[in-house]
């Protein structure tokens, strides 16, 4: 039996649906990431786990336990939010011995060994004195993280809790959410609106769109079989042609750039560079096709330079058949 399941959740906020008759399973262990554009439901769906929001139709089984109508003092999670929500007045130890404050069962010297036991977790004992002013974003959230754990929660929510920090730290803190949810083996259920932030930490990603979840698969899954053209547009670039009465994605990195312009088939297509990009170990060339089309490739950047292509020059573009993904039209 799966840890969780959602079961036909729909919720309406006024007239307005933010979810549709949502589905999903949550393994043990796992993380899933819930995946969407701003405003596609991803928050309300993670309050209706939380139990902050009740659903209108459906259920929400925990652990084999209808938990539909639990109030979230009820359920044994552990959240994060975007914004770090800590006590400002309370330093580092205090906000996280704060998180421990519903354990009756802990006396006083428990509950400080745990404290430093997840501030180790975070690498955070050297600032456990510190009040929250005096953190970075990076370290802020890793507090947040650390009381979010301390009780040992079964079950882990984060909501965006990356998106407020730099570039550099949202990696670094990436790896270090998944070294710590794969420590402590806990089920994690974060959502992001970053589809670099799923691919790379997510067991399942779940995408959702417009209310409604449009493919759950693991990250390869999604990216390299992506269910719909929304799914395939929102995770990576994907080109899109219509040919008959089929839709046609490829991914510009199985597209390739050839100087051989006396070759034109289904799959051999002569344009014109309309521009490059260069992005380090890949370069990207955009090009219009015969009828105005556009495409872009990604082709290593050695390869770029060799073939010397420029602005304005003709080339071919080339996708082998096996790496068109066909939708209907
Ligand atoms: N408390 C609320 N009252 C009215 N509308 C809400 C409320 N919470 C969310 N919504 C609306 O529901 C939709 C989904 O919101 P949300 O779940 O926050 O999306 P996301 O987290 O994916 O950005 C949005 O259109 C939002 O405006
Ligand atoms: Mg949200």
């Amino acid at each position: 039996m799966s840890f969780l399941q959602i079961e036909q959740v729909n919720k309406r906020f006024e007239k307005q649906a933010a979810l549709k008759n949502i589905n999903l399973t949550v393994e043990k262990g796992e993380l899933v990431c819930i995946l969407g554009p701003s405003g596609c439901g991803k928050t309300t769906l993670l309050r209706i786990i939380a139990g902050l929001e009740m659903p209108e139709e459906g259920k929400v089984v925990i652990n084999g336990r209808d938990c539909t109508a639990l109030p979230p003092r009820e359920r044994n999670f552990g959240v994060v939010f975007q914004s770090y929500a800590l006590f400002p007045n309370m330093t580092v130890e205090q906000n996280i011995l704060f998180g421990l404050s519903g354990q009756k069962n802990k006396n006083k010297e428990e509950k400080r060994f745990r404290v430093t036991e997840v501030l180790r977790m975070v690498d955070l004992l050297d600032h456990r004195k510190k009040y929250p002013s005096q953190l970075s974003g990076g370290q802020q959230q890793r507090t947040a993280l650390a009381r979010a754990i301390a009780p040992g929660p079964e079950y882990l929510l984060l909501d965006e809790p990356l998106s407020a920090l730099d570039a550099k730290v949202r990696v670094k803190l990436r790896a270090e959410i998944c070294r710590i949810q794969r420590t402590l083996g806990i089920t994690t259920i974060m959502v992001t609106h970053d589809q670099e932030e799923a691919l790379t930490m997510a067991d399942k990603i779940v995408v959702m769109n417009n209310a409604v979840v449009e493919q759950t698969g693991t990250p390869h899954e999604i990216y390299n079989r992506p269910g719909s053209p929304f799914v395939a547009g929102f995770i990576g670039t994907m080109n899109f042609y219509e040919r008959g009465n089929a839709l046609l994605g490829v991914r510009p990195e199985n597209v390739t750039v050839g100087r051989d312009l006396f070759r034109e088939d289904d799959t051999h297509w002569i344009g014109t560079v309309m521009g490059l990009e260069f992005r380090g170990s890949q370069t990207r060339v955009y090009g219009r096709l015969r009828g105005g089309l556009e495409i872009c490739a990604d082709i290593p950047s050695g390869e770029a330079d060799g073939l010397g292509v420029r602005s304005g020059e003709k080339c071919c573009f080339h996708i082998p058949e096996e790496h068109f993904v066909r939708y209907p039209a």
